[in-house]
């Protein structure tokens, strides 16, 4: 029986992480999910396994150190998930990102490392490593993180490494590439633009909607996380991606056309300061280790679109709210 602690497990990948644990090991893991709920953390996430004897939901700060040290004894493995997570916010207000994504990160190391864990995974980003116009990063390259989100996750990617040099502290590092899915806040390009469609409303375009990402299926990154956990090297990084390069464009064109929603509702607004054109990750070393994507990028993004067609009780009630004083602020227009 494995003991996870996992951060953040009531956001997007978090709540798909768990979600995976419980449908491949069942009764032979248990979950303990320490979240803030902050305004992307959703107790909806986590109904499919909130009744699970298995599982404990701590509604909590991973920045406090007090809480952090009382539940780690017992922890084999920390999943880090917790981050303040999106780039456009980090460019509004940027102390949460600091406070949560290094010193947050700190804190859990810290308590890892007093309570002798077997494995510590920090969840980080491809972003860490800057734009690239043409091919693709290794892990051996440099970081040049260049918004305060990726900035602050180069923080604490590089903390976590000193933790295991300095202390031993079995950890490895992903930085994964673009995820969708179910369950993902919808202000991310593909679940703000496919809820949008839904109700036939305008989807906002940064710039000429030229920037190109690489995008994985939430599932996809899940699976990696899991297979690393066991076969991964400890003080090792592991880029993750799903090998399919798409522009916006090309993404949101795909939106509408499996929706069946004109070209119309496409609307170019002024560009993300500092928008990095392009990142892609080279995944060569995670493949070596015997790791691919499992799933189809067409299917997965039909699949991903049925489910918030079929789920706008769930979308629905996010975007009401503060949720439309921050799309106005961002994109000068009321959703
Ligand atoms: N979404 C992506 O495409 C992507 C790609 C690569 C890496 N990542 C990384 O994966 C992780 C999860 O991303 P996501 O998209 O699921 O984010 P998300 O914003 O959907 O979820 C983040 C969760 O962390 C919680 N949280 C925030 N601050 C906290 C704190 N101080 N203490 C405890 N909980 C806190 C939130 O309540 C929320 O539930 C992040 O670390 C992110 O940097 C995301």
């Amino acid at each position: 029986m494995k003991k996870y602690l996992v951060t953040g497990g009531a956001g997007f990948i978090g709540r798909n992480f768990i979600s995976y644990l419980f449908k491949k090991y069942d009764r032979a893991v248990k979950v303990i999910n320490l979240d803030k709920l902050t305004y992307a953390g959703n107790p909806d996430n986590m109904l499919e396994f909130k009744d699970r004897p298995e599982f404990e939901f701590v509604k909590g700060d991973i920045c406090d150190a007090a809480l952090v040290e009382k539940i780690m004894p017992g922890i084999d493995i920390v999943v880090n998930f917790a981050a303040e997570s999106h780039v456009d916010r980090s460019i509004g207000s940027p102390d949460d990102f600091i406070k949560t994504d290094i010193f947050g990160a700190f804190v859990l190391l810290e308590a890892a490392r007093k309570n002798n864990v077997e494995k510590f995974i920090q969840i980080s980003t491809d972003e860490v490593y800057g734009s690239i116009i043409k091919g693709s990063f290794k892990e051996t390259d440099t970081l040049e993180p260049s918004s305060p989100y990726s900035a602050s996750k180069a923080g604490a990617d590089r903390l976590a490494y000193s933790y295991f040099v300095t202390f031993q502290l079995p950890v490895i590092i992903t930085r994964c590439s673009n995820n969708f899915g179910p369950f993902q806040y919808p202000e991310k390009l593909i679940s703000l633009f496919v809820t949008n469609a839904i109700e036939n409303k305008t989807l906002p375009i940064y710039g000429k909607g030229e920037n190109v990402r690489d995008w994985i299926y939430v599932l996809d990154h899940c699976d990696a996380i899991d297979f690393l956990i066991q076969a991964g090297e400890n003080g090792q990084i592991y880029n993750i991606g799903g090998g399919n390069e798409r522009t916006n464009l090309e993404i949101t064109d795909l939106i509408l056309e499996t929706l069946n929603k004109p070209a119309g509702l496409k609307k170019y607004v002024g560009d993300r300061p500092g928008h990095d054109f392009r990142y892609s990750v080279d995944t060569e070393k995670l493949r070596r280790l015997g790791w691919t994507p499992k799933h189809e990028f067409t299917e997965a993004m039909e699949e991903t679109i049925e489910w918030y067609n079929q789920n706008s009780w769930w979308w629905k009630k996010i975007k009401s709210g503060d949720f439309l004083k921050y799309y106005k602020q961002q994109y000068q227009t009321e959703l």
